[in-house]
């Protein structure tokens, strides 16, 4: 992907930088600390005409201690969603849920997650991780999917197998799907590197995916032409509001967040929470170092 020098800096100054400091820099993309702030923010995005998913942040957990932990604080935010009568569902990823040391742990409390969201009529987005997890990622989700409706993924335009892997879901009847452009640095074997290409990859994924009668997407982009293609190609379809959702980030992009909601397009804004907070932003900065930049330019351009 493409690297700048000042990003790359940014990256390796990292571990040098006080919690602090990194703290003031995240806080704009993290609801909070406490389950109650991510609900806090919810409740404000919907009355601003948004919707929310919740994301307790963690991710590579090695111990079953953590993954309880996770999975009780997601079962809490279940529980608090529907007695606060918010439109708001969770994102998890698998990862968080033990799926590095025990599979089957994994297996069994993401069973139990997307039952319990299914007791309170909602649910659960399961986030696509780096391209280790791609395969089992899929194959989970699969597996959820044949007893429960209220299930989505993730796929990720930057990989060239996702074609592939859309048409299949398609085919099966299971492409609900958020649509992003993927976040981890994967090789060139595998991935497209460059903007342009995973651009075009991204259109042609959505075209794929409304000419293919997917039963919902997420459209995951901040990225103007991007948003662009898409409302083009939701008119040329007419496709109705029930079958798509912009989706972005907490803190990103929200002047073009505003328009889509201003125009009456359903939205839906990513909340991350929780303690690992320090883990999350370093691991997206090392990750993917053009995330960095925005470090930068939020350091310099205090708002
Ligand atoms: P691009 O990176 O070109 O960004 C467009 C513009 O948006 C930038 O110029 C900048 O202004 C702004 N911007 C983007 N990201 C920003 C940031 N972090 N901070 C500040 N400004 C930013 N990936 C993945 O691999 N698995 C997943 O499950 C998900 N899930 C997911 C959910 C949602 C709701 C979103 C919006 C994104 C994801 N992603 C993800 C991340 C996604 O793959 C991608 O890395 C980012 O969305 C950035 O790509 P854009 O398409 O926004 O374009």
């Amino acid at each position: 992907m493409h690297r700048n020098p000042i990003n790359a800096a940014m990256v390796k100054a990292l571990p040098l930088m006080p919690r602090a400091l990194v703290w003031r820099v995240s806080q704009r993309y993290i609801a909070g600390i406490r389950l109650e702030d991510a609900l806090d923010t919810a409740a404000s995005l919907n009355r601003q005409g948004m919707r929310a998913t919740i994301d307790v942040l963690g991710e590579d957990v090695r111990e079953p201690r953590q993954v309880a932990e996770s999975a009780q604080l997601y079962r809490d935010a279940l529980a608090e969603i529907s007695r606060r009568g918010l439109d708001c569902n969770v994102s998890i990823k698998l990862s968080e849920m033990g799926l590095r040391f025990d599979p089957a742990l994994c297996r069994r409390i993401m069973a139990e997650l997307v039952e319990a969201a299914e007791a309170h009529s909602n649910f659960a987005r399961i986030d696509m991780e780096d391209s280790s997890v791609t395969d089992v990622t899929l194959a989970i989700y699969r597996e959820l999917r044949a007893n429960h409706d209220n299930v989505g993924t993730v796929v990720q335009s930057c990989l060239k197998r996702t074609p592939t892997d859309v048409r299949q879901l398609l085919t099966e009847g299971m492409a609900h799907l958020r649509l992003c452009k993927g976040i981890y640095l994967e090789p060139s074997e595998i991935a497209h590197q460059e903007r342009t290409e995973i651009s075009k990859a991204y259109n042609d994924l959505l075209d794929q995916l409304l000419d293919g009668g997917c039963e919902k997407v997420g459209i995951a982009t901040h990225d103007p032409p991007l948003v662009k293609h898409a409302l083009a190609a939701l008119a040329a379809r007419n496709v109705p509001k029930e079958r798509y959702e912009f989706q972005m980030l907490l803190g990103v992009a929200e002047k073009l967040r505003d328009e889509l909601v201003a125009a009456g397009h359903p939205l839906r804004v990513y909340v991350p929470f929780g303690e690992h907070w320090y883990a999350y932003s370093a691991r997206r900065l090392r990750e993917n170092p053009t995330i960095a930049g925005h470090v930068a330019k939020n350091l310099f351009l205090r708002r």
